[in-house]
């Protein structure tokens, strides 16, 4: 045969078989690189639906134990708790923020009492407490007053680690808060406690969902776009990224995930730090959509999504189908 009546490289020859395409395969998806967001609410026995989000529900906190072992027994390494606190608790400043005995807190100490080997993550921000839904608090005219509050997300912060957080995860954009609530926290001899920053957060469409959860949707005035980003940008991205970094972050965020993945891939070229992102609820709510009107296969979706964040260099993945995503996998 002569040289060239064939191809010198045939790609497809790794691909031939499965045995083969398992050896060859360059990222691996496993239960360890998620973590799965729980949304907490009141009462007891109480599970609730989410009309955006179906197949995700909002538990009260004496039916989280269960979910933290099932977890647990699953592999999943961490749990992000948001609460949707009571209409009567949320007020102008966000004060419920602060008090030890709320939704949060009590969720925080019921997960790492029943089950202490598992990690809790923490979001750190203003609207599932504020009349407004606002991530920070508000002046007369209207606008995010950065400084004031940057000092309740520090007693937010402090208020979650006392009830034993592992992960404090700041998902405001307030300038400089990364820098206050390390202080603090090193302050109350809290070492240990991680702070994962949502650095690159962007003003997103596809956080409708998650708003009904935690029923912030209905109060929010206006929009994010005074403190998240305008997804155009991706340079100033990294600028926020170099910032939390030096202010004492130990990962960094990319949010949402899968439009940003560019983003994540930049990220970790640049800084060489555990990179995370969320897959965040309108991007949930897509698959599911397009699952139930029988055009995607979930299971396959599913995957196929999460091994594209480890390949663009995430170290793991916040995402509403990490227990599916990990009896798939199991
Ligand atoms: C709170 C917060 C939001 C999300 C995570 N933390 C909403 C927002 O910024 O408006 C979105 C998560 C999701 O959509 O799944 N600041």
């Amino acid at each position: 045969m002569i040289h060239g009546s064939y191809p010198a490289l045939r790609l497809r020859r790794t691909r031939a078989a499965a045995w083969s395409r398992a050896m060859v395969a360059e990222t691996l998806l496993t239960p360890s690189d998620l973590i799965w967001p729980l949304f907490v609410t009141g009462g007891s026995q109480n599970r609730e639906s989410i009309k955006a989000m179906p197949g995700v529900d909002r538990y009260s906190v004496d039916l989280l134990p269960a979910l933290a072992r099932e977890a647990a027994s699953l592999g999943i390494p961490c749990l992000a708790l948001f609460p949707n606190t009571e209409p009567d608790r949320r007020s102008d400043d966000g004060r419920e923020a602060l008090n030890p005995e709320n939704l949060m807190c009590r969720a925080i100490r019921a997960i790492k009492e029943a089950v202490p080997e598992i990690g809790v993550l923490t979001d750190v921000a203003l609207d599932p407490y504020t009349s407004h839904g606002h991530d920070g608090m508000l002046d007369e005219a209207g606008r995010i007053v950065n400084d004031s509050s940057v000092e309740v997300l520090v007693g937010q912060s402090l208020n979650q680690a006392r009830a034993g957080a592992d992960i404090i995860a700041p998902s405001d954009m307030m300038d400089g808060r990364i820098g206050a609530i390390r202080g603090a926290l090193e302050g109350e001899s809290f070492h240990d406690v991680q702070i994962m920053s949502y650095a690159v957060k962007y003003a997103s469409a596809f956080y409708g969902p998650f708003r009904d959860a935690v029923g912030s949707g209905g109060y929010l005035k206006g929009d994010k776009k005074t403190y998240q980003m305008d997804p155009a940008n991706a340079e100033e991205g990294l600028r926020e990224v170099a910032l939390d970094l030096s202010e004492g972050a130990d990962h960094v965020m990319v949010k949402p995930g899968l439009p940003y993945l560019d983003m994540v891939r930049r990220v970790k070229e640049r800084f060489e730090v555990p990179v995370f992102a969320y897959q965040v609820s309108g991007e949930y709510a897509m698959i599911e959509a397009a699952v139930a009107a029988g055009v995607l296969d979930r299971d396959r979706a599913v995957l196929e999504t999460l091994t594209a964040f480890k390949r663009a260099g995430c170290s793991g993945v916040l995402t509403y189908h990490a227990r599916h995503a990990a009896q798939l996998l199991g």
